[in-house]
C-alpha cells in the first residue's frame, strides 16, 4: 500500500518569524492525522525556524531545492548534506517555476533527485505539462519524458523515498485545478512511466501526488482518485485551515 503524502510548497513566502507563528498554528490542527505524512517545503532561511517549530509535531520539514554537488564554487547553492544537517526530511526537485524561470532541465532535476536520494532525503520529483503542451496533445509523452529522465540511474530500492508530483502548469496558481479525471489521468501517466522503468510492483507503491490549485474545497474529490496519493499544495498551504482541511481529506 502506499502512502499518502499531503505537502505544502510555501514557494517565496514567509519569514523565519512568520514561519514559526504559522508551523504553531499548525500543529494542534493536523495533529493526530495519521493516515498521510504531513510535509512542508519552506525557504531555506526558514528551516531552522521551521524544523524548531515542528519538533515534536508529525510535520516534517521540506526545501525547496537542493544543488546536486556535495560542496564547492557554487554560490548561493545548498547541498544534500546541509539540508540534512539542518533536521531537513524532504525536498522538492524540479519545480515548473524553476524549469520556468531558473534554467532548470530534465538533466539537471536528475542529477538534483540522485544527490538527494544518496543523502537520504525524499525527493518530490515535479512533473508536469504546459497548456501549449497539452492541446498538442503531448501530454502522455511529456509527463513519461519527464519522469524518465528524473529517474535515470535512481535504484529500484531508492524509490522507496521517491515521491512524484504531477502539477500541469497551467492548473499552478491560477485556481484553475485539472479535474479529478485529467489528475487521475495524469498521474497514471507518471506510474506507468515508473513501470516501464521499474516494474509494476515499484509502480504500486510509489506515491504520486497532484500539484495545482488544490484546496479544501476541491482536495477530497481529487484525492478520492485512485492515482492520486496526496497533494503537493502551494497558496493553499499558507493558511492554517486550509491546509488542516486537505490533510483532513486524507483521512
Ligand atoms: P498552487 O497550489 O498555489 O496552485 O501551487 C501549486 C504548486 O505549485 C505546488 O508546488
Amino acid at each position: 500500500m502506499r502512502r499518502y503524502v499531503i505537502a505544502g510548497n510555501w514557494k517565496m513566502n514567509m519569514t523565519p518569524n512568520g514561519a514559526k507563528a504559522l508551523i504553531n498554528e499548525m500543529k494542534p490542527l493536523v495533529a493526530g492525522k495519521d493516515n498521510c505524512d504531513v510535509v512542508l517545503c519552506v525557504p531555506a532561511i526558514d528551516i531552522p525556524a521551521a524544523v524548531e517549530a515542528a519538533k515534536g509535531s508529525n510535520i516534517k520539514i521540506g526545501a525547496e531545492n537542493v544543488h546536486f554537488k556535495a560542496s564547492g564554487a557554487y554560490t548561493g547553492e545548498i547541498s544534500a548534506e546541509m539540508l540534512c544537517e539542518a533536521g531537513v526530511e524532504y525536498v522538492v526537485i524540479g519545480h515548473s517555476e524553476r524549469r520556468q524561470y531558473f534554467g532548470e532541465t530534465d538533466q539537471t532535476v536528475n542529477l538534483r533527485t540522485l544527490a538527494a536520494l544518496n543523502a537520504g532525503l525524499k525527493a518530490i520529483v515535479c512533473v508536469g505539462e504546459t497548456l501549449e503542451q497539452r492541446e498538442l496533445g503531448y501530454t502522455e509523452t511529456l509527463l513519461k519524458f519527464q519522469t524518465k529522465m528524473a529517474l535515470t540511474n535512481v535504484t529500484a530500492e531508492q524509490m522507496k523515498n521517491v515521491i512524484i508530483a504531477y502539477e500541469p502548469v497551467w492548473a499552478i496558481g491560477t485556481g484553475v485545478t485539472a479535474t479529478a479525471d485529467q489528475a487521475d489521468e495524469g498521474n497514471g501517466y507518471v506510474r506507468a512511466a515508473v513501470a516501464e522503468m521499474f516494474g509494476a510492483e515499484v509502480a504500486e507503491a510509489t506515491t504520486v501526488q497532484y500539484g495545482g490549485s488544490m484546496n479544501d474545497k476541491n482536495a477530497a474529490e481529487l484525492l478520492s482518485k485512485e492515482n492520486v496519493d496526496g497533494g503537493l499544495i502551494g497558496g493553499a498551504s499558507l493558511k492554517s485551515a486550509a491546509f488542516a482541511a486537505i490533510v483532513e481529506a486524507a483521512q
